[in-house]
């Protein structure tokens, strides 16, 4: 099955070909990352008219790299939701257009699940049988939670975060710093060399015991703390980013966020009767964040499956390769479908 996958959540307009559900025949990616910098985060408005503007080209781009015909497509699959409301719209107008007009079906696509699945793609990828059931650790711009996949379509969440997003934490964490957009990387590039332990900063949410029907809280995260804790380390020490002092304070607010996903992904495996645990999402490009779960991967003799970088940030590869294991289902009425701006992790 030869699928077609389009995403279009956020700031990264991508498209790729898929081949039987893991081989990525082509991955085209534009990211947005220029247009967004002058604001120091993503504007919907101009991510929606970027989308238009750039989408047809990478399309075209995204076939022709992959040798395949558009009528070789089996399906076209979009993603419909989290996201922006605009800018999800553009990708599944597109994905209708295509599909209406190839006469296949059209899929649509939780980003969530699709980046839980992104563990899948690339050549020395596991099997689903391999690695399922598994904790899954999911960071990125937009989201922060720890997931139980329980087979391929079964996800159970965990925890989540009560505030900022892991990835949102640093990229507000880098424009306090004045170190630039998207802040992730540019954190990540800042601490190189830095003494981690120069700021103690907060790690949130350390207390234990549900709260009501949500999620155990000990395994949620929260960041907006550790961002206000750094506000007022700034006012408070107006020279601390002179010098070699900015290595410090990055490499102690990268340390601060690192640690607080690490310790409750260890919280959520002590607690489960799984083998496996795997991390994806934007975050999950990081290095230290890598190493220190390749290191939780020794002290609990489970075995980590890391997303490939290129598979971590938001992709079209992770859609299409999801919406394979989805299959066409022709009950669904996906000519009447919508997109859905707050879809859970759990939901189709
Ligand atoms: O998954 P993604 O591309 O988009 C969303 O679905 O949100 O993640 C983007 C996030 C941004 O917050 C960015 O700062 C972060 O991923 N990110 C990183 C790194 N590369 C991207 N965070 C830490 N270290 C990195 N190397
Ligand atoms: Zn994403």
């Amino acid at each position: 099955m030869v699928i077609l996958g389009i995403e279009t959540s956020c700031d990264e307009t991508a498209a790729a070909v898929v081949q039987d559900g893991s081989r990525v025949l082509s991955n085209m990616v534009y990211s947005q990352i220029a247009h967004h910098r002058p604001y120091g985060g993503v504007v919907p408005g101009i991510a929606s008219r970027s989308h238009v503007e750039v989408l047809p080209r990478i399309l075209e781009d995204a076939i022709k790299k992959s040798g395949v015909d558009w009528d070789q497509l089996d399906a076209v699959a979009v993603t419909r939701g989290p996201g922006l409301a605009s800018s999800l719209l553009v990708g599944l107008a597109a994905a209708k257009a295509l599909a209406y007009r190839l006469g296949k079906p059209m899929i649509g696509v939780n980003h969530l699940q699709a980046h839980l699945h992104s563990v899948f793609l690339g050549d020395d990828a596991p099997s689903p049988e391999e690695m399922l059931p598994a904790i899954a650790l999911l960071v990125s711009g937009g989201h922060s939670c720890l997931v139980r996949v329980e087979s391929q379509g079964s996800f159970q969440l965990l925890g989540q975060t009560l505030d900022d997003a892991a990835g949102e934490a640093l990229d507000k964490g880098a424009s306090l710093m004045d170190l630039g957009y998207p802040g992730g990387p540019v954190i990540e590039k800042t601490a190189q060399g830095g003494n981690a332990t120069f700021v103690d900063f907060p790690r949130g949410l350390k207390t234990r015991g549900k709260q009501g029907d949500g999620p155990d809280r000990s395994l949620c995260f929260s960041f907006s703390g550790l961002k206000t804790s750094l506000r007022y380390f700034l006012e408070n020490n107006p020279d601390a980013l002179e010098g070699d002092g900015v290595r410090d304070v990055a490499a102690s607010y990268q340390e601060a966020v690192v640690d607080s996903l690490v310790s409750k992904l260890e919280l959520a495996l002590a607690n489960a009767d799984v083998q496996n645990f795997l991390c994806v999402g934007g975050v999950a490009r990081n290095t230290l964040l890598r190493d220190r779960l390749a290191a939780l991967a020794e002290k609990c003799g489970k075995k980590l499956w890391l997303a490939a970088p290129d598979y971590c940030t938001d992709n079209a590869a992770m859609v299409a390769a999801f919406a394979c294991h989805c299959a066409p289902d022709e009950t669904v009425d996906w000519q009447g479908m919508d997109v859905e701006p707050n879809l859970s992790v759990e939901s189709t």
